[in-house]
């Protein structure tokens, strides 16, 4: 490793690779890793290359911006073969010194010396944009150097799903798959034990992991936030499928689903500008459960497992026009925009239009509705309901209209 240390008054400088002449990108990764960073940055350098520019990687997240400030010069030689890795090559952290995001929607504001420094290490190192790519805590904290006069741009990533103004960030299909196999899994050894098998899934808030994975694994139960239920209404659905001769069931609760109650089964607090952490509902559900029924059952949980390992193809390509997209952005100048995507395109949306809240699961969306018409449970009946039929005319009820669960 070749390293370049500079010290000019209180700023120390480790460079990693020489910076050329050509006018320069930068680029970090920030929050919760997940399958598509590498592609991302891939897609970046090789675009950029190709247009006559160089790649700056900032090494860990928004750390790398200052004190000391870290980085990577990439080019497409140093790149080459990190399309399918999981992870990011140049690191990235969920908590620090720009944390912006605490609980569902709140803002930290960073601290404007914190980013006065960053925008004197965009100036030193003659960086024309920088591409932050991130869920939404990280790019609210992006919309506040947007808003100090730093040159940003924003790529959505997040396992959850959960960002406004975009059909998909990248991560999210690969998480899916995870959830899917998982069930896959579950399936044959609930049904040779005649058990019920409760799959814990994250998801944060929102339940578009639980949701979509429940549906491709085919589970009987799905838990999600934006759905109220009761153990009661469970119990029914697993009876029901006993008497028609099917003595085992798959549930999957996502980690943010409400209680019963109202409450939220959380791992850790959320206290001085963190995130509080989710986790444990699974085994509250299971716990419960195995009380009020005569059947075993069981509790996964399917934790940092969503967020390892190599992209999907679908994945690798969304991440690769994100990519692609964002370095057009900076060319075109137009920061403080987020890449999003609109299938069948790609485009993009200002930053604080896609950070004042997060997106959740419609209800009564075509996903929801589509598990529902297949006698999937949401724990919010007793019974069977289909949706696509009105119970007083036997008609079939609208279409939920398009796009409605995408939020876009
Ligand atoms: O936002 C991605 C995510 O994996 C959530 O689904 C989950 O709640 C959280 O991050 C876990 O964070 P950590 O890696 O800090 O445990």
């Amino acid at each position: 490793m070749s390293v370049e240390i500079t010290e000019g008054g209180e700023v120390h400088i480790y460079g990693r690779g020489r910076l050329g002449s050509r006018p320069r990108i930068g680029i970090l990764t920030s929050g919760g890793d997940c399958p598509g960073l590498n592609a991302v940055i891939r897609a970046t350098t090789k675009t950029a290359y190709w247009l006559g520019y160089d790649v700056v990687g900032f090494r860990d997240g928004f750390e790398g911006l200052i004190d000391p400030i870290r980085y990577q010069v990439l080019s497409p030689r140093n790149t080459a073969g990190i399309l399918i890795q999981g992870g990011t090559i140049l690191g990235s952290t969920n908590k620090g010194r720009f944390a912006a995001r605490i609980g569902e929607s709140g803002r930290a504001e960073i601290d404007s010396k914190l980013i006065d420094r960053v925008a004197a290490t965009i100036d030193r190192l003659q960086i024309e944009g920088l591409i932050v790519v991130g869920g939404d805590g990280s790019l609210s904290t992006a919309l506040q150097f947007h808003e100090a006069g730093i040159p940003v741009v924003g790529v959505p990533k997040t396992i959850d799903n959960d960002l406004k103004c975009t059909a998909y960030t990248f991560g999210f299909n690969s998480a899916v798959l995870c959830c899917t196999d998982a069930l896959d899994r579950l399936h044959t050894t609930a049904a040779s034990h005649e058990r019920v098998m409760v799959l814990e899934v994250m998801g944060r808030h929102t339940g578009w992991i639980a949701l979509h994975g429940g549906i491709a694994g085919g589970a009987d139960v799905i838990l999600i936030p934006e759905i109220g239920w009761t153990y009661e209404n469970i119990l029914a659905k697993i009876k029901e499928r006993r008497e028609h001769g099917k003595n085992f069931t798959l549930i999957v609760v996502a980690e943010g689903a409400h209680l019963p109650s109202g409450g939220l089964v959380v791992d850790a607090d959320g206290s001085q500008n963190k995130q509080v952490r989710l986790g444990g509902i699974g085994q509250v559900v299971t716990d419960h459960l195995e009380q009020m029924c005569d059947q075993d059952v069981r509790c996964v949980v399917l934790g940092h497992l969503q967020r390892g390992g190599g992209p999907t193809t679908f994945d690798r390509v969304l991440a690769s026009e994100y990519g692609a997209h964002a370095v057009r952005l900076i060319i075109e100048r137009k920061f403080g925009q987020m890449v999003c995507s609109d299938p069948p395109d790609i485009c993009d949306v200002p930053i604080a239009d896609a950070v004042d809240q997060i997106r959740t699961v419609d209800p009564n969306g075509s996903a929801v509705q589509t598990a529902r018409a297949m006698g999937m449970c949401f724990g919010d009946t007793p019974g069977y309901q289909n949706p696509f039929v009105t119970t007083n005319e036997k008609r079939l009820s609208p279409l939920p209209k398009a796009r409605d669960s995408t939020g876009v």
